[in-house]
């Protein structure tokens, strides 16, 4: 499986945002991950699908689509619409989470699943067979720079030996506290879609933050068990 950096936008300078995402790329971000937050699923409030609409006139990589909000079915043709690539809902915000990765799937997108730090993987069983990625949150979604949760390495592993075991093919993603202390050790977990936000926009310059990231989680995947 391929490492990809996966830079969110949430902690980058809005007033510049087409740039800062262009930097990202060009440090080696090879998707954009954009957090939406409604105020009510996590208690914050962010972007929709205008920021979607815009962002792809000036981006050439796949937008990541990350809802964090009640009833995603009533969002989800118009992010596609406006050009979301993937988009994941969240387990603990869909009642009939098989419908809405059927709907995802139908209006062209790649489907992702997340789980919260306090989601067991078991809650998926039913459904990796249907999903592109699954989201493992390493913090509690809702802000950025927050402290990453030591235990998402092991639902990391867990994800990766079930994958093994049924022969799938989705992919794992980890969101929350990835920087380069930590990005090692997801590697060697089994994550392959790295998001980091403030690890990339937080301080200093942009397109080599995302460069050192990447090269940091390139050089752990050697030391995979
Ligand atoms: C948090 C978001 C994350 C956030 C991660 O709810 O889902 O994507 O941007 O930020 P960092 O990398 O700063 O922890
Ligand atoms: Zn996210």
């Amino acid at each position: 499986m391929k490492i990809e950096l996966v830079p969110s936008i949430l902690s980058s300078d809005f007033s510049q945002l087409g740039a800062q995402a262009q930097q990202a790329s060009e440090g080696g971000g090879s998707v954009l991950h954009v957090d939406v937050m409604d105020g009510h699923f996590v208690p914050n409030l962010t972007v929709g699908p205008p920021v979607v609409r815009s962002l792809r006139k000036v981006i050439q990589v796949p937008m990541d689509c990350h809802l964090m909000i009640e009833n995603p079915d009533l969002f989800i043709p118009e992010f596609a619409e406006a050009g979301a690539d993937w988009i994941s809902v969240h387990q603990e915000a869909c009642e009939h989470l098989d419908r809405t990765l059927h709907l995802i799937s139908s209006h062209g997108c790649k489907p992702g699943v997340v789980i919260n730090p306090a989601t067991p993987v078991e809650m998926l069983t039913e459904v990796l067979d249907l999903v592109h990625h699954v989201l493992v949150m390493s913090v509690n979604p809702g802000f950025g720079g927050q402290k990453f949760i030591p235990n998402s390495l092991n639902k990391i592993a867990a994800l990766a030996r079930m994958r093994g075991e049924r022969k799938l093919e989705f992919r794992i993603e980890v969101d929350g506290g990835v920087d380069l202390t930590t990005v090692g050790d997801v590697v060697k977990a089994g994550a392959e879609l790295l998001v980091a936000g403030n690890a990339v926009f937080g301080h200093g310059d942009v397109r080599s933050n995302a460069a050192k990231l990447l090269e940091a989680a390139r050089s752990a995947t050697f030391a995979r068990a």
